[in-house]
């Protein structure tokens, strides 16, 4: 796992600003991330997956629950690295470059409240290290959101 950036992400999130804080996170990962072309996150607002600050092209603003990678985590609570989207069932192409896609759930007392999404526009981009990295920083992004 990245230290460093686990760090940089922490120092980040301790400004006492959620929206300030989430913003600069989505570009420090943006920034420092080798291979990825969108980072962002999805909310959950009445019913659905909302976009949030992110980096990148201009993406979906609503995402059903259970459909696409994002639905998907968000419904079963699960991390999910998709080594290939094209093979994904319903996969929702937001930016025509992305291949590989990891997406993050971020739970407040185990309750789902959103998602984070990293794309990158290589094939079977994300490794272990990735996982165990987003994971970490997920668990500070929640602990924002709910602080
Ligand atoms: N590909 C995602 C949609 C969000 S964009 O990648 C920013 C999905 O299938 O849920």
């Amino acid at each position: 796992m990245n230290e460093i950036l686990y760090k940089q992400a922490e120092e980040i999130l301790s400004e006492e600003d959620k929206i300030a804080a989430l913003c600069n996170l989505t570009a420090l990962l943006y920034q420092e991330v080798p291979n990825i072309n969108w980072v962002g996150y999805y909310f959950y607002r009445k019913g659905k997956l909302v976009l949030g600050p992110f980096q990148g092209k201009v993406a979906c603003t609503k995402i059903d629950v259970g459909k696409g990678v994002c639905g998907s985590s968000f419904a079963s609570k699960l991390l999910l690295n998709v080594a290939d989207v094209h093979e994904f069932p319903g996969h929702i192409a937001c930016d025509s470059a992305s291949n590989s896609e990891l997406v993050v759930p971020l739970l407040v007392n185990n309750e789902c409240v959103g998602v984070l999404d990293i794309d990158s526009p290589l094939f079977n981009r994300f490794e272990l290290a990735d996982e165990e990295l987003f994971l970490a920083i997920a668990k500070l992004i929640s602990k924002k959101i709910a602080g």
